[in-house]
Parts: structure tokens; sequence; C-alpha cells
């Protein structure tokens, strides 16, 4: 496609959606009407901005099925994102939506260069979480092997992973430190393995993070991106040629992003939250959903189409506040991994003395690391968070494997304040 097909196939597929959503759900009904727009004041991309957000509080108020857009005997299949917080945020899919999902993750398979007769170990986990299902669906249609490993069960995953020699694997970027952790200790070097490419989301990592874990494995490591409420995986893939921010399937997703605070739509370029509409979801159709993720969008590179979005800088959830500093556990991650001496696990502890917030930023020495050179890491990294950040925090060092382990999403924040 070239970008003016895309974008009268968007422009379609988008005034389609609108209709589709404002004759079938009634909060859209309810909040196109109270924004004084209806469907067919759509006539150019640039009208969606006169329409209103959705937020994950709409599906929660809804729950559980309030927002599909079809009758519950289409429905073929629900997943639910757990949330940190009160009700689960329940969507669904149609038979075409999860055909449509399945092709999306192929094509997201062969961008990260995944081929048919390829191998896939998924150890995203399996059940109402998108991860394992939404890959397992997407892998087979690309004519792939799969390997339904889910997550969990370390150590026999990695003797799996050596019986049954896949190329690629599909698991968050911490649980494949925890598998291959788990290679050390059963003396078996990771780089030995068949696999050869890792497509590797459902949480923020670095740049730094990709150098640590390819130097680590040999493998190609690219980033996918997606969220339940849209779909699950495949929303966005980092194509293996470029290794350059994410495409985005934008026949299927419309992207904005907007200013957090002002709600504008920003130019290519500028930075923000990331906010979707569907282009043809039929269960669960999304009008400018409001992701929370922090990212800009820049022009198409390996796929010249379809704009990119830049790696996830985190989620505005999980930015921390600290004596009037916004930071994000992504920046305190590239600080980490380039300190000589210390493991890329780390989790940041926040508690609060004399009223003021105080963070703890606790990283695991590498096995074998000296009391010198932890005493340097730890002293550099202090400096590099001050430096780089504009902040001051406690650094402590502890034991190889003294932290928890992922499983499947990390959890970096401990949060000890109110207590
Ligand atoms: O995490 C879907 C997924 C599964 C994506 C497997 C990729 C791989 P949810 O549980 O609904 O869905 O969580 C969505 O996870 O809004 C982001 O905050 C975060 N996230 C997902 N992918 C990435 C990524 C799945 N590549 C939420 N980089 C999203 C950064 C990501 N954050």
């Amino acid at each position: 496609m070239t970008v003016a097909e895309l974008r009268d196939h968007q422009l379609a597929r988008l005034k389609a959606t609108l209709r589709h959503a404002y004759d079938h759900v009634e909060l859209y009904r309810r909040k196109f009407d109270a924004a004084g727009v209806a469907p067919e004041d759509c006539r150019t991309l640039a009208d969606l901005a006169r329409f209103p957000f959705t937020i994950k509080a709409d599906l929660r108020d809804t729950y559980p099925y309030g927002m599909f857009a079809v009758p519950m005997s289409e429905v073929r299949r629900i997943h639910a994102s757990s949330g940190t917080t009160g009700r689960p945020t329940v969507v669904g899919y149609t038979e075409h939506d999860l055909s449509v999902w399945a092709d999306l993750v192929a094509r997201s398979i062969r961008a990260a260069g995944g081929r048919r007769g390829h191998r896939v170990h998924i150890a995203y986990g399996y059940g109402l979480f998108t991860g394992g299902l939404g890959a397992h669906d997407g892998a087979e249609r690309a004519g792939c092997t799969v390997i339904p490993a889910s997550g969990g069960m370390t150590a026999r995953q990695v003797q799996l992973i050596q019986d049954l020699r896949p190329e690629i694997i599909m698991v968050t970027p911490s649980y494949l430190l925890t598998l291959l952790d788990e290679f050390d200790r059963q003396g078996v070097d990771p780089r030995s393995t068949s696999l050869r490419i890792g497509i590797l989301g459902a949480e923020p990592w670095t740049e730094e993070m990709r150098r640590e874990i390819e130097g680590r494995t040999g493998i190609h490591a690219v980033d996918i991106y997606g969220l339940s409420e849209v779909m699950g995986p495949g929303v966005a893939q980092e194509c293996v040629e470029t290794k350059d921010g994410l495409h985005i399937w934008e026949d299927h997703f419309y992207p904005e992003v907007v200013d957090p605070l002002t709600d504008q739509v920003q130019a290519e370029g500028e930075s923000g939250e990331l906010v979707f509409t569907s282009l043809g979801k039929e269960a669960l159709p999304v009008i400018r959903y409001r992701t929370r993720d922090l990212t800009r969008l820049l022009p198409g590179t390996a796929r010249p189409a379809f704009r990119r979005m830049e790696k996830v800088t985190g989620r505005s959830d999980d930015m921390i506040i600290l004596r009037g500093v916004n930071l994000f556990p992504t920046q305190i991650e590239e600080i980490l991994l380039r300190t000589p001496g210390v493991a890329p696990h780390f989790q940041l502890r926040l508690t609060r003395r004399d009223r003021l917030d105080r963070m703890a930023v606790r990283v695991e020495a590498r096995p074998g690391a000296t009391a010198e050179q932890r005493a340097a890491a730890a002293a550099g990294i202090a400096r590099g968070v001050k430096d780089g950040v504009g902040v001051t925090v406690e650094v402590e060092v502890v034991e190889p494997y003294e932290l928890e382990r992922s499983v499947g999403k990390i959890r970096r924040i401990v949060d000890l304040r109110e207590q």
C-alpha cells in the first residue's frame, strides 16, 4: 500500500467503526451525543480529534460486557487484563476478530524474521492474558510449529528449549532473563541453543536491555507491543532488519499521540500518550482509547507506509514523582545496564521519611563481583541517576539471585509510602 492508499483505507474503516460503535454501544452513543458529534461528522482523518476519548474506567464501569457491539452469541473468546486495582477489564472477539488478530501476529512474527517451518517456543502466559493465546494463534497462522510452554516451570522450559530446538522464543524480556539465569544454573551456554529470534514485549524494556540479551544469547531481540483493549500482542512490531522502533499495523489501528495534560493531538515526533482507534474490530470497537503508554510517532522505515512508535518509555501510571522530579523505571534500567558489576535485575523501593519521598534502587551484583566492584557500582549508579535524571537516590547492591524473579510481567516498583 502507498501512504495515500492507506489513508483512504483508514478513513473508510474509521467511518464504519464510528457508525458501528454509535449504533451498538450505549456508552459511545452517550459520549458522542454529549460531545455534540455524530459518526457522519467524520469526513477526514483529522476529524477524529473531535470525538471523545475512551478510557480504561469506561470498560470497568460497563463491566463485564457493556461495551460489546455484537450479540454475545457472536463472541467466540473472552480475555481479561488483571489491572492493579478493582475489577479486571474484559475484552471480547468475534470469529473475524480472532482471525485478524492471528493475521497480525503472523505478520509480526514475519517482520521479526520468523518463517514458515520455524519452531516457536511461547513462554507468555496462557489464559485470560492475551499474550499466550494471541502469540499461539499467530504463530500457527504464520506456518510455524508452536511449542505452547506458557509461563513458569522455568527449569523445564530450559530443558524443552534444548530438546525441541525452537528457532524463536516469544516471552517477556524479564522472564527471558529468568530463563537465562536458569541456563547458567544448569551450566548450559544460551548461545549454544537453537534460538535465533526473541519476540519480546508486554512490558517496557530499553536498548541497553536489548544489548544485554543479544550479547548473552546471540539472538535477535525485537520488540512486540499490544494491549488487550485494542487487541492483544501484535498491534505494533519491530522489524528485525532495522530494530528501530515498532511499526504500527495502521491498516487496523489508527494511532494518535496526545499531550496527556492538554489532550491536544501532538505532531509527528512529539512525545505523549499513545491513543488508538480500531479500524475493523467487531466485538469491541475502541474509539480514541487512551493507552497511558508514553511514546512518539515516527515515519516508517522497513515498512514505509506504516508509522513507527518509539520503544515505550513507560506507562503514565508507572511514573514516579520523586521530590518534584518525574522518572520512569526504564531510565534507571538504562543507567544500571551501563554499569559494570551489576546484573539486569532491579527493583525500585519507595518510602517516606520525615515527609520526604525516598527511592532506593536495589540491584543485584553480577555473580563474582568483588566488594570493591559493588561499591564502585553503587556510587556510579547514584551519580548516574543524579546527573541523568536529576534526583538523589539510595543504591543498594544486593547478592546475586536475591531479588524476586519474573515469570511474566515484572513489577519494578515497590511502594511502601502508605505504610
Ligand atoms: O501485555 C499484550 C501483549 C502480550 C503485548 C505479549 C506484547 C506481548 P495487557 O496485559 O493488556 O496486554 O497490557 C498492555 O502492557 O498498555 C503497555 O503498558 C504494556 N506493554 C505491552 N507491550 C509492550 C511493549 C499485553 N512492547 C500494556 N513495550 C500496555 C512496553 C508494553 N510496554
